[in-house]
This record gives C-alpha cells, sequence and structure tokens, in this order.
C-alpha cells in the first residue's frame, strides 16, 4: 500500500525528500510536486501542500485520486494551545477540528455544515505507530541528530509526546488573546496549526486512514511570529525525518 506523506513547509519534509531511494521521480499536477518513490522499503508518495486547509484539502484529494495511495500522514509543526506543553514536545492527534468553522446559528459552531459532524478521529493503529516511533525517536535518537546548542537554546530539556485533539485554522494563532478564546471555545485541544483538520476532512469522506503528527515550534502567543520560522529553520526538519524514519522501519517488523 502506498503511503502519501505530506507536509505545508518545505523545511518539514526536506531530509525526506533527500532520503528517498534513487529512482523516485516528481509528478507536476495543479501546481504540486508529488515525489514518487520508496522510503526506508516503503511506496511513498511525498508532496509538499504549502499552508492551509484549502491547499491541504486539494492535495490529499489529489493523492487519493491521482496517486491512489492507502493512508496518509501529515507531517509538521505547530502551536502549543494547551496548559503544560513546550516547544519540541510533539503532538499526535487523535482527532481534528476546524476552529474557524462557525456557520451558527443554522449549524453549531465548529460543526462542519452537511457533514454532521465537528471533529475527525485519526486511525489507531496509524496514530499508535507514530506515536511510538516519535517517543522512541526522542528518547534514543534526537539527542545525536539535534545539536545540544540548539536543544539548550530552545529550552527542550526533556521533550514528550501528547496524543490529544489538534484544531486547524486559516489562521497563524500569534497572541495570548487568541490561546484564551480557542482554550475556552475548545478545552480538549492541545495544538493549533492550518491543515491537519482539512486533510482529515478529505480522509474522512474518501474512507482513507490518515494521521497528523506535529512538533511544537511555539506558544502561538505574542512570540510565535519569532519563534515559529527559527524553529522550523533550525529544528523542524530533523523532527519529522527521524521520526517517520523510524515509523517507517518499524512497519516492517
Ligand atoms: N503552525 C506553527 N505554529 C502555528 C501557530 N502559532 N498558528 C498556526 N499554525 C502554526
Amino acid at each position: 500500500m502506498t503511503l502519501g506523506i505530506v507536509a505545508a513547509l518545505h523545511e518539514e519534509i526536506a531530509d525526506l525528500l533527500a532520503e528517498m531511494a534513487p529512482g523516485a521521480h516528481v509528478e507536476h499536477v495543479g501546481m504540486r510536486d508529488y515525489h514518487v518513490g520508496t522510503l526506508h522499503g516503503h511506496d511513498c508518495v511525498i508532496v509538499l501542500a504549502r499552508v492551509g486547509k484549502v491547499a491541504a484539502a486539494a492535495t490529499t484529494a489529489a493523492l487519493i485520486h491521482r496517486f491512489d495511495v492507502g493512508e496518509i500522514v501529515f507531517t509538521g509543526v505547530a502551536g502549543g494551545l494547551a496548559h503544560g506543553l513546550s516547544v519540541g514536545d510533539v503532538v499526535v492527534a487523535d482527532t481534528l477540528v476546524q476552529h474557524d468553522m462557525d456557520a451558527s446559528p443554522i449549524f453549531p459552531r465548529f460543526e462542519i455544515p452537511l457533514l454532521g459532524r465537528h471533529a475527525f478521529d485519526t486511525e489507531t493503529p496509524l496514530r499508535d505507530a507514530l506515536a511510538q516511533a516519535a517517543r522512541e525517536w526522542l528518547a534514543t535518537d534526537m539527542a545525536d541528530e539535534v545539536p545540544a546548542s540548539l536543544r539548550a537554546q530552545w529550552h527542550m530539556h526533556a521533550p514528550r509526546v501528547h496524543v490529544g485533539q489538534i484544531a486547524s485554522g486559516d489562521r497563524f494563532v500569534s497572541s495570548a488573546a487568541e490561546v484564551t478564546r480557542l482554550r475556552d471555545a475548545l478545552p480538549r485541544t492541545l495544538a493549533v496549526e492550518m491543515e491537519g483538520a482539512a486533510v482529515a476532512q478529505v480522509c474522512h469522506e474518501y474512507g482513507v486512514p490518515f494521521a497528523v503528527m506535529r512538533t511544537l515550534s511555539d506558544a502561538a502567543d505574542d512570540d510565535a511570529h519569532v519563534d515559529f520560522p527559527r524553529f522550523l529553520r533550525e529544528v523542524a526538519s530533523h523532527y519529522s525525518h527521524g521520526i517517520l524514519r523510524r515509523f517507517l522501519l518499524s512497519r516492517h517488523a
């Protein structure tokens, strides 16, 4: 079964692309490059969706129709929303919600009109395997792959893996006030980003198993616009690459 691997930004998949086995080829569809080949022995299509829910949904639909993928993993960074989370922690989604969907009073806030639901569940075995790969990578390889100076700068002393809700919306969240509003509206949510719940909706509609993994690059607060690009540049690719390598290798066993 072919696995689709999707990210919003180049830094999040740069090392994965470099690691594809020789013989991979690129197909250009809808202004996106789909890298078709094998990664650690698995048939994969790796694609940069670009940012936002529409970009993610269009890319997901193409992966399903055009490339016939049987499952999809989204990897990237997110802003931490829940108390007690730290930059460098990993959040693996159990459910995803679109925090900017609001057709009230016609439909309840957050509900996707005419679909009758507001939250989408990720596939349990895929999510568990990703969370396990993330735990193992953090406990073993991370210290070798992310330089100590970077870990110190980012106060990444003992990064953890959390499994819980991720909220997506077409907005970069960068103020303490908005964090408070989102926490109040969606108290279960651990992290906020801009694509996951769109991938989730399309995968739900087509019955394709999927999972979403996010490394926290910022706290979605007033410093988020500074932390996010720096983390992306310095750290993000190590995480995606290292965790997905462990994930793919574990699937051989
Ligand atoms: N991705 C990473 N950080 C984010 C934030 N603060 N808001 C939305 N998406 C993000």
